[in-house]
């Protein structure tokens, strides 16, 4: 037990209140070591302002989340009627309402700018491979609450969108039409799967992503922030061991994040009072229907934040698998004539040799889009290992890099712009170069993230007073 610290009798209440806060329970303790000790470096720019900024984000949707839910009704029969009711009747339920909604895409816009961070300054490689992986798993978890919730609102997009991602598990060998039956609890969508997504989204994912976001700000609590220029600050620290470049985040860096703070709500208002549906985008137009599990709309699409991999998902195709063949069998060859190589690599290969057996014995398209969505995804938590690179930071790496990085961003993009488009034949052919370009990316990276002049790193981060 921690000594009884002892305050003199002339302290003021609140200094008084505090020190029998601290002898039962380490609030200044806490304080210190997350904020006023914790020190960040002193090089930050505009790209770390995201990670408060999420966090505000995740605030504003559980708050708004806790009012909705004392409104809403989670049943097939009610549900549309009560959406409509808050909308209407509600005292301020509109504003809650798009809130909610306008701060579903906001978080994917503020998580994705802060993943991009991640990996332009090199912030998943050693010692943070675990904020990377807690990371990636908020974004599982992420994507997962914000589909479920979209179920909530009972239109013709939330049914139709539900009905298409639920049958997509049927496509899993053996155990499919089952799983997906087992997920829906009927069926066909229904009140069944209503009531346990609503389950899911106001209780289950909630605690698992505020379980994950405590988890991945300890992690980087314990290794330290890295910055733009991708130096370890705790490699130069002055007498008393505090690192030269780092400064207290509070209050230097609360400070900043207040001014982004002011600057994010100045937008999110702006959309939420002039345009909460965003042209369709962070509220589709069919979802003002209620759901008529009779007739689909003619074009079933995902909210804008899942395209990218939703058109990784359409752009496999029996021909597509047929050149997968040939990249798997070209990646074996390449590992005959090249026998001396990385760990990870001769890993890449045996599965990927595996993955053509699989391919063989069960060419079905469907199965493997639904493969190639997911690792879409999953792809992202090896990052650490498969980057060679002998610098962290874009900064200090060769210029071409930048331009594989610009490519890599815009190729992202145009999935998500074609994910939002009905299918075409153009764009199909477009989403099949954009699904190799971005698996290529990655798959590819302990090769080319070694090669190239590098520049040199110095010592201290660059910072110029201001
Ligand atoms: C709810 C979502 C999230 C919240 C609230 C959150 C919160 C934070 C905060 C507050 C920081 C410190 C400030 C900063 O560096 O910006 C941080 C750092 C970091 N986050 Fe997140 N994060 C979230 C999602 C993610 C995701 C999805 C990834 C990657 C897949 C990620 C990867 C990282 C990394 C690598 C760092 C360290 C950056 C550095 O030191 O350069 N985070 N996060």
């Amino acid at each position: 037990m921690a000594e009884f610290h002892e305050i003199s009798p002339n302290a003021s209440a609140p200094e008084k209140l505090l020190n029998w806060v601290d002898n039962r329970f380490p609030l200044s303790k806490l304080f210190k070591e997350h904020m006023s000790e914790y020190y960040a470096p002193k090089n930050f720019n505009i790209w770390y302002m995201f990670g408060s900024l999420s966090l505000l984000v995740l605030v504003i949707q559980i708050l708004t989340g806790i009012f909705l839910t004392m409104h809403y009704k989670p049943d097939a029969a009610l549900a549309f009627g009560s959406v409509e009711y808050i909308m209407r009747d509600v005292p301020w339920g509109w504003l809650i309402r798009y809130m909610h909604s306008t701060g579903a895409s906001a978080f994917f816009v503020m998580v994705y700018l802060h993943m991009y961070r991640g990996l332009i300054y090199g912030s998943f490689r050693k010692p943070r491979e675990l904020v990377w992986i807690f990371g990636c798993a908020i974004f599982l978890a992420l994507m997962a609450e914000a589909f479920m919730g979209y179920l909530l609102p009972w239109g013709q997009m939330s049914y139709w969108g539900a009905q298409v991602i639920v049958n997509m598990f049927s496509a899993i060998p053996f155990i499919g039409p089952d799983l997906a039956l087992w997920i829906r609890g009927d069926f066909v969508v229904g009140d069944a799967t209503l009531n346990r997504f609503f389950s899911f989204h106001v209780i289950a994912v909630p605690l698992v992503l505020l379980g994950l976001v405590v988890a991945h700000i300890i992690a980087l609590h314990e290794v330290g922030s890295n910055n733009p220029d991708g130096i370890e600050i705790k490699a130069n620290k002055d007498a008393k061991g505090i690192p030269l470049d780092g400064i207290p985040f509070h209050p230097y860096y609360t400070v900043h994040d207040i001014f982004a703070v002011c600057v994010f709500l100045f937008v999110f208002s702006a959309i939420i009072f002039f345009a909460p549906e965003f042209g369709g985008n962070f509220l589709e137009f069919n979802n003002f229907i209620p759901a008529d599990p009779l007739k689909g709309p003619a074009h079933i699409a995902p909210v804008w934040y899942f395209t990218p991999f939703y058109s990784m998902l359409r752009a496999v195709t029996a021909e597509f698998m047929y050149f997968l063949d040939g990249v798997v069998v070209l990646a074996a060859v390449m590992a005959i004539v090249k026998g001396k190589m990385p760990m990870i690599f001769k890993a890449a290969i045996g599965s990927a040799a595996v993955g053509l057996v699989l391919m063989l014995v069960n060419i079905d398209p469907k199965f493997w889009g639904v493969v190639s969505m997911g690792g879409g995804v999953v792809i992202m938590f090896f990052l650490p290992w498969l980057d060679n690179s002998p610098v962290k930071s874009i900064r200090y790496r060769p210029d071409w890099h930048k331009y594989l990085y610009a490519v890599f961003v815009v190729n992202f993009l145009i999935l998500a712009y074609l994910g939002m488009q009905p299918p075409s034949p153009l764009g199909g052919r477009v989403s099949q170069v954009g699904t190799v370009l971005y698996f290529g990316f990655y798959l590819l990276m302990p090769w080319w993230s070694r090669l190239g002049q590098f520049k040199p790193v110095p010592d201290r981060v660059n910072f110029k007073a201001h």
